[in-house]
Order: C-alpha cells, then sequence, then structure tokens
C-alpha cells in the first residue's frame, strides 16, 4: 500500500442545482474520494445547491456577481475567499461565469470544470441540442482544467454516452449527467492521488490501465 497522502482541499464553485457537489459530497462520505471540502460558494443567492451543501454541513457562500462593477472585481473576491480557506483545488461545477486571469493565475492548471459534451466537440451553451441537430451518435461529458479559452483546457477524463433518434434534449442531458457524477469524483481523486501531470495540452496519468486496447462503442450497433 502505498503511503496515505492527505485529502484534497477543494473549494466547489456554484450556479444552480449543485448534483455534481452532492456527487462530490457523496464520493467523500462513502471513502471514494479522499477529500475536504473547505467552502462552497455560489453567485446567485437562491442556488439549490447552496441547500445541499448547508445539510451536508459544509461551509457556504454567497458571492453576488450583480454587486461587482467587473468580472476581475468579482473574481478578486472569490480568489481571496478561496485563498482565505486554503483551498488547493478549485471544481467548477455548475458555475455560470467565465473566470478572468485573476483567478486563472491564482490556481494555475488548479482548477476543474466539467462539460456536457465531448470536447473539443460542442462547447459553449445548448450543447444536447447541439449534438442531437448534428446528428453526433455519440456525446458525453468532460472534466478538464480551466484555461483562458471556453472549454478548452487540458482533458482529464471524458465519458461517453450514444444519442438516440429520439432523445430529447431533456433525455440526453439525464443519460450525460449520470455518467458526469461518476467521473468528476474520480478527476478529482486522480488528482488527490497525485496521478495527473500536464505536458502542454495534455494530462498524463500514472498507472493508466490500457489493457482493454480493443475497447469500442458502436451507435447503431452492427446487426
Ligand atoms: C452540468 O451539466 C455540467 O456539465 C455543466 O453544468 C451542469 C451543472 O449541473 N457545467 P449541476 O448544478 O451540477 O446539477
Amino acid at each position: 500500500m502505498a503511503t496515505q497522502l492527505p485529502p484534497v482541499r477543494l473549494g466547489v464553485l456554484i450556479s444552480g442545482t449543485g448534483s455534481n457537489l452532492q456527487a462530490i459530497i457523496d464520493a467523500i462520505a462513502q471513502g471514494r474520494l479522499q477529500a475536504e471540502i473547505r467552502l462552497v460558494i455560489s453567485n446567485r443567492p437562491l442556488a439549490p445547491g447552496l441547500r445541499r451543501a448547508q445539510e451536508a454541513g459544509l461551509r457556504t457562500l454567497v458571492i453576488d456577481h450583480r454587486g461587482f462593477a467587473s468580472r476581475q472585481e468579482f473574481d478578486r473576491r472569490l480568489r481571496e475567499a478561496l485563498e482565505e480557506a486554503a483551498v488547493e483545488l478549485v471544481i467548477l461545477a455548475g458555475f455560470m461565469r467565465l473566470l478572468s486571469p485573476v483567478m486563472l493565475e491564482g490556481f494555475p492548471d488548479r482548477i476543474m470544470n466539467i462539460h456536457p459534451a465531448l470536447l473539443p466537440a460542442f462547447p459553449g451553451l445548448n450543447v444536447q441540442r447541439a449534438a442531437i441537430e448534428h446528428g453526433a451518435r455519440f456525446s458525453g461529458c468532460t472534466v478538464f482544467f480551466v484555461r483562458e479559452g471556453i472549454d478548452d483546457g487540458p482533458i482529464i477524463v471524458q465519458a461517453v454516452v450514444p444519442v438516440y433518434p429520439d432523445d430529447s434534449e431533456a433525455d440526453l442531458a439525464r443519460r450525460i449527467q449520470l455518467q458526469e457524477h461518476r467521473i468528476y469524483p474520480q478527476a478529482i481523486a486522480l488528482y488527490q492521488q497525485r496521478r495527473l501531470h500536464i505536458s502542454g495540452r495534455r494530462v498524463l496519468i500514472k498507472d493508466w490501465d490500457t489493457s482493454n486496447a480493443s475497447a469500442a462503442l458502436i451507435n447503431p450497433e452492427p446487426d
């Protein structure tokens, strides 16, 4: 057994439902993830995710972006709160604000985000509809390190789901979210285990099991 590494100190940023926050809370409670959520910050005072955090006994803070004259000022306040809480890794979990260099420089390659598509396909918003309208046979989700471009940082983990002909946006979103809840805690655990090494725009993973070399998904399945 390798020497025990310390739990990673997380700051989770939300704007809405917080189902990914919940998945992380559950993974910690079940011992699948060695982490401590030091602080949950919402930019929206009524975000339902705040309740989840409070029910789990976590410290919460509302920093309403509407109270700030610029993105930089808002980010300065965020950074200050995260640094005060000794946060090591920032987790964006449905946080609907773009980050400025103030945050990116405060936490270089230490901010993770999750996106409900297989990047680099379909960055931005309304991506389930985009995948359906494009006729993609697969979509999925991507956990990545946040850098300057939108949904453009080094990829850590991806999960793939099929897109079916009768799918509504909501159907596809649900199918993708189930996988988000698996791969976000997984990506954070890889970080905590110090298995992620960034090389340019690639993330290399220590002890990556590549034995399933013939793994392939085909949709529709061949007859
Ligand atoms: C997720 O679909 C995630 O991919 C996107 O925002 C959504 C957040 O959902 N970035 P929740 O608030 O975690 O339920």
